[in-house]
């Protein structure tokens, strides 16, 4: 993926000024910078959902310069929200991540074939949810929702996963499992992370490098 003289905002307001970044195949980066420092909206901008006023977005070698190219591009990519409500619905474990294959295996009046369910507990057990499977959802802790939402964002295979502070809802010791977690979707998956974080002291271990997001422009990170 690459960003290159990236500019975007809201209105009058300036959120990127100049945000240069390149991130290679395989490779978990995480994004570091203060509150309403632009962290999501450089998310959304990589997702096409805030378009750039200047620069250009390359995503596997192609630019989203263009609507399809857009919609291209949210199907290369599994994103996790930061603010997730996923633990209210009255829905099953196995059915909130089955939700992350709509549009890509079934959608519209489709139904689900048993590649999508085969998918969906490919994850599961990837994510240790397996027993969790018929459970509601609104019965899980934080640490559970906060796996069925990495779940959902990665059974629709994407290229590109991006995280949006992942350990805000999480206690210490699903905090600390996070690193292992990212490790190991890392290594069954072959993808590329991009993950933002508060707490970089936690991702240290599981991320190549780190980067900063301070008044538009994304720098090294040098803790
Ligand atoms: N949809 C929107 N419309 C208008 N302004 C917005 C919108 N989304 C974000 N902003 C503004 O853009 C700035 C950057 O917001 P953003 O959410 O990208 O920051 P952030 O780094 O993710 O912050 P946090 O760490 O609190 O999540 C903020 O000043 C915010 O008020
Ligand atoms: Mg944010």
């Amino acid at each position: 993926m690459k960003l290159s003289n990236v500019a975007a905002g809201y209105g009058r307001q300036q959120v990127l000024k100049r945000v240069d970044f390149e991130l290679g195949e395989g490779e978990c980066c995480a994004i570091l910078g203060e509150n309403g420092a632009g962290k999501t909206t450089l998310f959304k901008v990589i997702m096409g959902l805030v378009l750039p006023r200047r620069g250009e977005v390359e995503v596997l070698g192609r630019k989203i310069d263009s609507p399809a190219a857009r919609q291209w591009v949210r199907r290369q990519i599994g994103y996790v929200p930061q603010a997730r409500s996923d633990g209210r619905l009255p829905i099953k474990v196995q059915d909130a991540v089955l939700l992350g294959r709509w549009g890509t295996g079934f959608a519209g009046l489709r139904h689900p074939t048993s590649e999508d369910r085969r998918l969906v507990w490919e994850t599961l057990e990837l994510l240790g949810l397996g027993e969790l499977a018929s459970s509601d959802c609104r019965e899980l802790s934080g640490g559970q929702k906060q796996r069925v939402a990495i779940a959902r964002a990665i059974v629709r295979k994407p290229r590109l996963l991006l995280l949006d502070e992942p350990t805000t809802y999480l206690d210490v010791s699903a905090r600390d499992g996070l690193p292992d977690l990212l490790a190991g979707i890392r290594r069954e998956l072959g993808l590329s992370i991009l993950v933002i974080s508060h707490d970089p002291d936690s991702l240290q271990q599981v991320s190549d490098r780190a980067v900063v997001l301070r008044e538009g422009v994304l720098k090294p990170a040098d803790t």
